[in-house]
């Protein structure tokens, strides 16, 4: 009997088919709407191809022909039955139950590339495998140093409110920076100045890119759901961000502090306070409905100081996309040099990457934290001294590439664009590619160590390409 499972998975191994079948992570239909509007700047590959469109990116014409035997061209490996650890004449199967779900979105820790190498950490995490908690309004779930130990710069939280619910008045010893994933809110907040903020916030709706926001270490503030309820991407600048002392809720110091100091400092009756929470509610539920959207004016507090001279939100939806030179998709970058003034903890890129598209081999001067918002990429990280790893990402997944790890992320779905996120704690937002370092480099250097012509390195484009077609 276990001959015959064994030669059934030898069979069901062999008999590859070599397109990855993806289906779609996506049905929030506002997601829906964003992948699926019609604009010029969304080009799907079927388009592409009708107008006679050419990859503009060099791939090698020929291979070495030490590999070319067996050339493998390190593909992801695709099992017609559950992933098995094989990979051409290299492991076997298994004969004990693996966890074939999680093994079928990580087939690459499953049956790698043979480029990869040595021991390389884990720098993928699932939001989909953080607790939960539950609220009364709603839900948040985290990525944190625990989660992910390589991640020490920055941490995450998915935070949904019901429409109209809170989360609470609080600040932060370190900066914040969100990305609306769904829906719409009202944030609100102040700087030390005594000058106040508040603005509407919306997600991915009809076709155009979200709202995102930052708020610097201390600025206190606050986030309310509107009508549609709220979903947003949190991103704070300390991968241990459960550690005490980085969060601070109002309600939660008020009911540390005693009462008479309490009303004395508020200059209220003790008698005023006695039904405050006991607990900080973290979110709690509101019981009047906030001016809708577009009417934040109508209960905007008018101080003697004026409103803040910094916006803490940022339209994405008002930015001009930077097409790739490679063809492949397009890039917003927003950070503290360029466009986004008072981000000056947190850089951001949004990428589109076309289907069958990848972000150009690069590496950057900080470490890079990415979120998939929709479809399906694979990337290996190189961790240098001959060590690499091949990493399978989908919607909800997180992951990090240390700081100058050489890296790529393919879009492995040939119907599908894939939509993530780089984030960096960093003022300004770097990469360098590694087509335009040696587009840029004297060929006979470049020809001499890879033993390719000095005709295929002119080639190379001296732009940076960004996302390949
Ligand atoms: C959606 O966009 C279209 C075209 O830009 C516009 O006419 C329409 O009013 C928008 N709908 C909503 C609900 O914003
Ligand atoms: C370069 O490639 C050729 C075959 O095309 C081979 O004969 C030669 O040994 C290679 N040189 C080096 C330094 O590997």
């Amino acid at each position: 009997m276990a001959r015959l499972l064994q030669l059934t998975f030898l069979l069901s191994a062999f008999s590859l088919v070599s397109n990855v079948v993806v289906a779609s992570p996506i049905s929030d239909p506002q997601v829906r709407d964003f992948l699926t509007r019609d604009d010029p700047a969304v080009r799907p590959l079927a388009k592409r191809e009708a107008s006679g469109y050419q990859a503009r990116h060099l791939r090698p014409i020929e291979y070495p022909s030490k590999r070319d035997s067996t050339l493998d061209l390190g593909d992801i490996a695709t099992f017609s039955r559950d992933p098995q650890p094989m990979r051409g004449a290299l492991g076997d199967t298994f004969l004990s139950p693996s966890n074939h779900d999680v093994d079928k979105q990580n087939v690459d820790n499953v049956a790698a590339p043979t480029t990869d190498a040595g021991t390389v950490p884990n720098l993928k995490w699932s939001m989909s495998l953080s607790h939960t908690r539950l609220l009364k309004g709603g839900w948040v779930r985290e990525q944190v140093v625990t989660d992910l130990p390589v991640s020490k710069d920055l941490a995450a939280a998915e935070l949904r409110l019901s429409p109209n619910a809170y989360r609470e008045l609080h600040w932060h010893r370190i900066a914040e920076w969100g990305y609306v994933l769904g829906g719409t809110g009202r944030v609100t907040a102040i700087d030390e100045s005594g000058r106040n903020f508040i603005s509407d916030i919306k997600g991915p709706s009809n076709g155009t890119e979200p709202d995102i926001y930052y708020f610097p270490p201390g600025v206190p503030h606050s986030i309310q759901a509107l009508d549609d309820g709220l979903e947003v991407l949190l991103i704070f600048t300390d991968g241990n961000f459960d550690a005490s002392g980085t969060t601070f809720m109002l309600s939660d110091w008020l009911v540390h502090t005693p009462l008479g100091v309490v009303a004395k400092n508020f200059g209220m009756d003790p008698n005023l306070l006695t039904k405050m929470p006991a607990k900080d509610p973290y979110i709690y539920k509101a019981t009047v409905d906030p001016p809708p959207l577009g009417q934040a004016d109508e209960e905007a507090v008018k101080t003697p100081q004026g409103y803040t001279p910094q916006k803490y939100v940022f339209e994405l939806s008002k930015q001009e996309k930077t097409m790739a030179p490679g063809g492949g998709g397009w890039v917003k970058i927003q950070d503290s040099v360029t466009n986004f003034p008072v981000s000056t903890q947190l850089a951001s890129a949004l990428v589109f990457i076309e289907p069958n598209g990848m972000r150009e081999l690069h590496w950057h001067t900080a470490d890079e934290w990415l979120y998939i918002i929709s479809g399906t990429g694979r990337a290996t990280a190189f961790a240098g001294s001959s060590t690499a790893r091949t990493f399978d990402f989908q919607a909800g997944d997180t992951g990090v590439f240390p700081v100058s790890y050489g890296h790529y992320m393919l879009n492995l779905s040939p119907t599908e664009p894939l939509i993530f996120l780089e984030l960096f704690k960093a003022p300004r937002y770097v990469d360098f590619s590694a087509t335009q370092w040696l587009a840029l480099t004297p060929p006979q250097i470049v020809a001499d160590l890879l033993n390719i012509s000095t005709d295929a390195v002119s080639a190379l484009k001296k732009q940076k390409q960004l996302i390949v077609a």
